[in-house]
């Protein structure tokens, strides 16, 4: 079979060249070359494409990292400074956690290939119930990552019912909701962000259940949603709202007169941070960022609960995560409860320090809440290559952020900040920020600004 599900020339003649079988039903054609279905595709991520082929920054091979110098990791001859990473906590790195290991694998082996409906390590159970008090729900799930609960659940939740989704949610949630759709959900987008627009589709839509699917503290702009309006509007409208906290997990948390910094306290999530409650919602996060480990979570009723694990295929079928994952949860949790808000203070203290940077340059960035993913958008998404390239070459490693993964009055890149990065490394990171001002049109604040003043006095 060819890579585009043609017959290959040596599998025999073309089925769909052959005249249809007498008597039975003429089945449709399979896809062929000349569909052209494959260039469609290329056409649509071709800027991404073309990046992934071309661009040092993208789908590389990382050869070493070196933790004695902050976040340092090797490409081929390079050195550069990793501001792409998702460990905020610098957990990946530290050496309580990575000690605590060996003796997890002595005791249970490296991989219990039961399915967790077979049985599963009494560590899952541990994780739960530590999970659940730290949260403040009612009960958690463990599952091995967040793309296996959106693709399997969100269906599960919708069933033919209705889903309203944020028209920025992470592409994961978006793909859980086609699925869902497969199965007989209808689905409505809401503008990003904007309760009015989703109270207006609230009204008109029939169809229940009804599911709000949207992000918590966004991947692209590190900003999160005001939760009571959507939280009042799913109570009002008899709907459950699903919200994905990856990125705000284990960085965000409880508010407290003994907190170190705006984050908060314990890492333990949005809904905490903003004081709601876990009422009439489903809170989707998992450990794969802050805390280092291959493994995520949803915090939600225990009958829910029950029913998961009877309807959810990656707890029917898929592989429990590795031992070491689970060791490196619950080390984190040691970690989190012991020295969690230094930790944090250190994200948010070196995250400021890039903020502040930005503002003297007056470059523009999406981030408003001061959490570590910057997003620094470029006038012209064509310069995407050369400024990939100047970071690269000055040894700073980012995320591309390329068409279509944000669209293209947003195409640029996309800063990490951790714990474990140097404030040498944030220097450096400062300083090619300047230049970068220099050589490249990046999107300006007070340009931003002015336009929006034109706009609205032209009514
Ligand atoms: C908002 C959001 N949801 C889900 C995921 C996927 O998480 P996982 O690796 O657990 O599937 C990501 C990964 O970047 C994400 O940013």
């Amino acid at each position: 079979m060819a890579a585009d599900g043609a017959p290959s020339s040596e599998g025999g003649p073309r089925r769909d060249l052959l005249p249809p079988v007498p008597g039975r039903r003429k089945s449709k054609p399979l896809r062929r070359r000349e569909d052209g279905w494959l260039e469609r595709w290329m056409a649509t991520i071709a800027d991404l494409a073309w990046l992934k082929e071309s661009h040092p920054m993208l789908d590389a091979v990382i050869d070493e990292v070196d933790p004695a110098r902050g976040r340092h990791i090797r490409i081929k001859d390079r050195w550069l400074v990793d501001f792409a990473s998702c460990n905020y906590l610098g957990f990946d790195l530290d050496r309580e956690i990575i000690e605590a290991v060996p003796a997890f694998l002595e005791r249970w082996g490296t991989h219990p290939s039961w399915s967790r409906l077979l049985g599963s390590p009494i560590l899952y159970e541990q994780i739960e119930e530590r999970l659940t008090s730290l949260l403040g729900a009612e009960d958690t799930l463990l599952l091995p990552t967040i793309t296996h609960i959106h693709m399997s659940v969100i269906p599960v939740l919708a069933g033919s019912g209705t889903i309203f989704l944020d028209g920025r949610a992470h592409k994961t949630i978006y793909d859980g909701a086609m699925i869902a759709r497969g199965h007989g959900a209808t689905v409505h987008r809401f503008r990003h962000n904007d309760p009015e627009h989703l109270e207006e589709l609230l009204r008109v839509a029939n169809g229940a259940p009804r599911l709000i699917a949207m992000d918590g503290v966004n991947s692209m702009t590190g900003n999160a949603p005001e939760l009571a309006a959507f939280a009042r509007l799913a109570r009002e409208h008899d709907a459950l709202l699903y919200v994905d906290d990856a990125h705000g997990f284990g960085v965000i948390g409880e508010r407290g007169p003994d907190e170190l910094c705006p984050y908060g306290k314990l890492g333990n999530g949005v809904v905490r941070h903003q004081d709601e409650t876990y009422d009439g919602m489903v809170y989707v996060a998992g450990f794969s960022k802050s805390y280092s480990s291959l493994l995520s979570f949803l915090a939600l009723p225990t009958r829910l609960k029950d029913v998961l694990k009877v309807a959810a295929p990656p707890y029917l079928y898929s592989g429990p995560s590795p031992i070491a994952s689970l060791a490196t949860t619950i080390a984190g949790l040691n970690v989190n409860e012991t020295r969690g808000d230094r930790h944090r203070f250190e994200v948010w203290r070196k995250t400021t320090r890039v903020l502040e940077r930005l503002r003297e340059l007056d470059i523009y960035t999406p981030n408003r809440s001061g959490y570590p993913l910057i997003e620094v958008p470029l006038a012209n998404h064509e310069d995407i290559d050369v400024v990939g390239r100047y970071l690269f070459d000055r040894g700073v490693y980012v995320t591309m952020a390329a068409y279509p993964l944000v669209p293209k009055n947003e195409v640029g890149f996309r800063i990490q900040v951790t714990a474990a990065n140097g404030d040498d490394e944030i220097d450096l990171l400062c300083e090619v920020l300047g230049e970068i001002n220099e050589r490249f049109a990046l999107q300006h604040q007070h340009h931003r600004e002015l336009l929006r003043e034109a706009r609205n006095s032209r009514g």
